[in-house]
């Protein structure tokens, strides 16, 4: 239908016939001349129609906005002082020979440059928002990043197969999404958590090297980096050493930002350990763009009296860590106030502070509520371990350890914004050594904190067992700029192993058998050494377009409480459909009613 993109109409065209079709992204009438901006996936053009031909004159007059147009016309050069340099196309018009109106519209839901449109309408009116530039421009990353990811891993000789949506509970640790069987009355399928169990299959099976770009689905709390159904890219190998493993991925990952982006990462990637960044930046997704760092002195308060740091100090699960903010003399008791309700809402009971204004002078050179609490020799370690000068200011966090960590380790981030010290550039890090197990304390048991198939650092079972708190899992993560995107491990290959990890996880063995008999089975048939990775590509491809939320870049994402504005999914379904199921709906607000 057409012979260019509207976006591709350039000088090279000059006197050139083209044929356009598009959306009439904006329409002015000029006295006697009618402007129309034509619209198309690669961008916009000028066409001009004058009077002389009083046909498409006519039709140019009807159009309005977001009409889809087909047209004819002569590219000229824009008379001068008319170019316009913020477009591609700027320097020519088309001169409108013939338009042919495809389609009429309605006027649209929100005008297209307006950006304080709410989420809402533009998730329910997807199709108008996905027309705007940035929208397409980062469905396009999307596209350019999946090609060169596929290509790399084809050059590999990875295998792209795929694995079933209809499944079995996959022990991600989310809730699952559940798919009522007709055919099994009672019975359900889940939707996979992540395909890691089929792809452990794939090895056992001899494939040696598999990837698939496969969606998951997660039935969990909702984020700006989280979404209920999302997109891995998921890989497994066999007979590979984890270092060669983890520096396949570095390559693909190199590779990517430098096809895509143009942008050179580090070779190799740095490696921290998981207690080296909790340590240091309270968390173990480091943003390492961010020069802050927690001090630690919970040896140093054990002998205060300030009860406060001093509880949490001789508490074996206690810590009291400091944080320096470079300059932060100047914050306000209002700011204070600010951050200590911001870690508040993280569970932290206070956010004690001291402000250096003359580091020489002092005690008289301090400022601070608690100052009153702390002798001079630990006020001299606090302010020579933290390295605080004149103008500085010194934050303190004193409670359970992952109370600290967590409180100091989000104020670090929002410091590092609000204070405009977040350094330009990619900072990617490998997070490894992580712990086995983790204690929930709620359900007094071990739960995996990577999944149950892991590996542990040591090979003997017994051992394990010894000392779960204390076992290493073979565990990596990817972080990019304080954002997990990826997420991987050696497996357990041996089924003794696998028994064992299932038990410390208080799975009994008929549990275990019920739930994972295949896995196990299989791993008595001959299964290979293996280990893989999963990126979040939706996280991924957020990073590299600079969005803010996944939901960026998913073309028809859900909202925070999962749901579609658009189809407006989920939907009740008819009686006849739940008889069909064997199910009846119980409706909690007429429940006991
Ligand atoms: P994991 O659960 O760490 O590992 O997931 C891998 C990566 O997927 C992304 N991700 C998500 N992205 C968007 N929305 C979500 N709800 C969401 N959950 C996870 C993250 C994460 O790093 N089977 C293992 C991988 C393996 O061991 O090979 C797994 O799924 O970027
Ligand atoms: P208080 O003795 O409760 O008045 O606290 C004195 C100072 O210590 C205040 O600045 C509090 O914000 C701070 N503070 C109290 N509890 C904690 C805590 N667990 N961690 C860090 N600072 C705290």
């Amino acid at each position: 239908m057409r012979s260019h993109y509207c976006g591709q109409v350039g000088e090279s065209l000059l006197d050139r016939e083209v044929v356009l079709c598009g959306w009439v992204h904006r329409r002015r009438d000029h006295g006697g001349v009618i402007f129309l901006d034509l619209r198309d996936r690669e961008g916009l053009v000028q066409v001009v129609f004058d009077p002389d031909a009083p046909e498409s004159f006519a039709a140019a007059e009807r159009v309005r906005s977001e009409y889809v147009l087909r047209v004819h016309g002569r590219v000229r050069r824009r008379p001068t002082g008319t170019e316009n340099p913020t477009l591609p196309t700027g320097r020519v018009e088309v001169l409108g020979a013939d338009l042919e109106i495809l389609n009429a519209a309605d006027t649209p839901p929100f005008p297209l440059d307006d950006e304080a449109v709410s989420e809402e309408a533009r998730l329910r009116h997807r199709y108008v928002d996905l027309r705007r530039a940035p929208m397409l421009e980062r469905l396009r990353l999307r596209s350019r990043v999946t090609r060169v990811l596929r290509g790399f891993l084809d050059g590999h000789g990875f295998l792209d197969t795929e694995t079933p949506i209809l499944t079995r509970a996959t022990p991600e640790g989310a809730r699952d999404y559940l798919v009522p069987s007709r055919t099994h009355p009672g019975s359900f399928f889940a939707l996979p958590q992540s395909p890691q169990l089929f792809k452990q299959l794939l090895m056992i099976a001899g494939l040696d090297r598999y990837y698939q770009i496969a969606r998951c689905f997660r039935d969990e709390d909702l984020r700006a980096d989280r979404q209920p159904e999302f997109t891995q890219i998921d890989i497994e190998a066999s007979f590979l050493e984890e270092d060669d493993l983890l520096g396949l991925i570095e390559a693909m990952i190199r590779e990517l930002f430098a096809e895509v982006l143009d942008v050179r990462l580090p070779d190799p990637f740095p490696r921290m350990g998981y207690d080296e960044a909790l340590a240091r930046f309270g968390t173990d997704r480091p943003d390492l763009r961010i020069p802050l760092e927690l001090t630690e002195l919970t040896e140093l308060m054990q002998g205060v009296e300030f009860k406060v740091f001093a509880g949490p100090a001789n508490d074996p699960k206690g810590r009291v860590a400091a944080l320096r903010v470079p300059g932060g003399a100047t914050l306000s008791r209002k700011e204070i106030d600010d951050h200590t309700v911001f870690v508040g809402r993280l569970g932290a009971k206070g956010l004690a502070y001291i402000k250096v204004n003359d580091r020489a002078a002092g005690r008289e050179g301090l400022q601070s509520p608690i100052l009153k609490f702390l002798p001079d020799p630990v006020i001299e370690q606090i302010l020579a371990r933290t390295g605080a000068d004149s103008g500085d200011l010194v934050f303190f966090g004193a409670d359970r350890a992952t109370v600290v960590n967590e409180a100091l380790g989000a104020l670090r981030v929002r410091l590092g914004r609000d204070r405009g010290l977040v350094e330009p550039g990619w900072r990617p890090v490998w997070v490894v050594d992580f712990p086995m197990f983790g204690w929930d304390e709620h359900a007094r048991r071990w739960t995996a904190l990577h999944h149950p198939f892991t590996a542990p650092r040591s090979a003997d079972p017994q051992a394990l067992a010894d000392d779960p708190g204390g076992a290493r899992s073979r565990a990596y993560d990817l972080v990019l700029n304080g954002t997990e995107i990826g997420g991987g491990s050696t497996r357990i290959h041996r089924a003794e192993m696998q028994a064992a990890v299932f038990r410390l996880l208080g799975i009994s063995e008929e549990e275990a058998r019920d739930k994972f008999g295949f896995l196990l089975d299989a791993l008595r048939y001959g299964c290979p050494p293996h280990g893989g990775i999963a990126f979040g590509l939706d996280r991924l491809v957020m990073l590299m377009s600079g969005a803010d939320s996944i939901r960026e870049v998913i073309a028809f994402p859900k909202t925070q409480t999962a749901a579609c504005p658009l189809t407006r999914a989920p939907a009740p379904v008819s009686d006849a459909q739940l008889r069909e199921l064997g199910l009846r709906v119980r409706h909690p607000t007429t429940e006991g009613a």
